[in-house]
């Protein structure tokens, strides 16, 4: 599990990135930089955000600690707990259900852990059911950290989670050879 929690601060890196987020806002609203520094922050931090790092992002900002918590625990993209390297996102809203959204769930159940929200054996991985991930004339599909793979089955699920524990590269997007979300003939 990451512990890179404590006494966290920006890379040099990221400061940079910081400084530059900074300026895209007035310097008496700097508060308003708030959700691009916390996303900032949990990408350096094994994606996810103690409480450490949303204490350095309010003190970053100037402001209290409770303000930048509220942002934190409201929105679905910030995540206060270690979720491994790979967090898979499994659509069942509606239109992914009706195309087989449970077929991918039971991927992840047998690949990942039984349960949603908890760490693969390895400790790389985890699972958890969405809502709409707005990609549904291509579903069902999940999100695996950053991006989307589309039009699964349960064996296209599987073959992804299976390449990702390889170390081996997968193409993002749609995996029955649609071409966007074109019509498949
Ligand atoms: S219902 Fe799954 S992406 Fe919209």
């Amino acid at each position: 599990m990451s512990n890179l929690n404590d006494n966290f601060s920006f890379n040099e890196t990221n400061e940079r990135e910081a400084e530059k987020i900074l300026a895209k806002y007035p310097i008496d609203r700097k508060q308003s930089a708030i959700m691009p520094l916390l996303d900032l922050a949990q990408r350096q931090n094994d994606n996810w955000l103690s409480r450490d790092v949303v204490e350095y992002v309010a003190n970053f900002i100037e402001i209290p600690f409770i303000k930048a918590w509220e942002v934190v625990t409201f929105y679905s993209m910030y995540y206060t707990k270690y979720n491994g390297k790979y967090l898979v996102q499994v659509c069942g809203t509606t239109p992914c259900w009706l195309r087989g959204s449970d077929q991918v769930a039971k991927a992840c159940k047998e690949m990942i852990s039984p349960d949603q929200n908890t760490l693969s054996k390895d400790g790389l991985f985890s699972w958890m059911q969405v809502e709409c991930l707005g990609a549904c004339v291509n579903a069902p599909l999940v999100q695996i950290n950053d991006d989307y793979y589309e039009d699964l089955t349960y064996d296209t699920t599987k073959n992804i989670l299976q390449s990702l524990m390889d170390g081996k590269e997968i193409k993002v997007g749609s995996q029955n050879g649609r071409t966007s979300s074109k019509a498949v003939s």
